[in-house]
C-alpha cells in the first residue's frame, strides 16, 4: 500500500484527537485518551501484531548501545522495532507522523525523528519503574504508548502507572500515581524526562506499541556551539 493510501485510510483525518493531545501535553504534560486510536488502525495493528513470528521478537533491553543489557530485574518484555515494512507499520508511522507534525505546529516542541517498537508482555511480564529519557541525555522528547488489547479486564493486571512528578513516590498520596488499562486503542503521551513509570505484571498475554519523539541530536547537542 502507498503511504498516501495508508495516510488516507488510517490517520482518522480528525484533528481534534491531536488538539486534545496537545491541550493535555500544555496542562499537565501526559495525556490519556482511553480507546481514542482510529478503531480500523487499532485493529490493523492488532492483527499484525498477533500475527509476528515470535522470532521477530528479541527479549527487550536497558540502556543504550553499548550499555545494553538484559536484566531481569527491572523488564521482561519482548520487543519488534517497527518499520514502514508492513502496511500495518506504515500506517501506524504515518499516523505518529501526523501527530508530530500538529504537536510542531501547535507547540513548536521541535520534535524531528520517531522510533517505535511492538512490545508482548507474556504472562507474569512486567518493567519496573523507570524514566524514558534523562536530562542532558539522549533527545528523547515525547514518549507515546497505545495498547492493542480487545476486553482487557482489571483483573488481567498489566497496568501502566504513571508517577506525578508533582508527588514524590515516598509520599503515599493516593493521587500521586495514574494507572491506565491497557485497552484496545487507548493512546498515553507524555514528556519524557518528566514521568518515571512502570508495568505491572500482566496476567495474561499484553500487547502494546512505545515509541519517542526525539529532537535532532546534532542541534540538540550544539545550541550555542563554541566558537
Ligand atoms: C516502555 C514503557 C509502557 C507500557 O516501553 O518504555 O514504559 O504501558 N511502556 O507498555
Ligand atoms: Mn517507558
Amino acid at each position: 500500500m502507498s503511504l498516501s493510501l495508508a495516510q488516507t485510510t488510517y490517520s482518522g483525518g480528525d484533528t481534534s484527537l491531536f488538539e486534545s493531545i496537545s491541550g493535555d501535553i500544555v496542562d499537565k504534560g501526559y495525556s490519556i485518551r482511553p480507546y481514542a486510536l482510529p478503531t480500523n488502525l487499532t485493529s490493523l495493528l492488532s492483527q499484525h501484531i498477533i500475527e509476528l513470528p515470535t522470532d521477530e521478537f528479541k527479549r527487550a533491553g536497558i540502556g543504550r548501545t553499548k550499555d545494553h543489557m538484559i536484566n531481569d530485574f527491572i523488564r521482561t518484555d519482548a520487543i519488534s522495532w517497527i518499520t514502514d515494512d508492513s502496511e500495518a507499520g506504515c500506517a501506524w508511522i504515518n499516523w505518529a507522523e501526523s501527530l508530530q507534525a500538529y504537536l510542531n505546529r501547535r507547540l513548536f516542541l521541535g520534535l524531528f525523528s520517531f522510533e517505535s517498537h511492538f512490545a508482548h508482555y507474556a504472562k507474569g511480564d512486567f518493567y519496573k519503574k523507570h524514566k524514558d529519557a534523562f536530562k542532558g541525555e539522549g533527545n528523547r522528547v515525547l514518549s507515546v504508548v497505545v495498547y492493542l488489547n480487545p476486553h482487557w479486564a482489571s483483573s488481567d493486571g498489566g497496568e501502566l502507572v504513571i508517577y506525578d512528578k508533582n508527588s514524590p513516590s515516598s509520599v503515599v498520596v493516593d493521587n500521586s500515581k495514574i494507572t491506565v488499562i491497557p485497552s484496545f486503542g487507548t493512546i498515553v503521551v507524555f514528556l519524557s524526562e518528566e514521568f518515571p513509570h512502570e508495568v505491572l505484571a500482566a496476567k495474561r498475554d499484553r500487547y502494546s506499541i512505545a515509541g519517542w519523539f526525539r529532537l535532532n541530536n546534532s542541534i540538540a547537542n550544539n545550541i550555542d556551539p563554541p566558537s
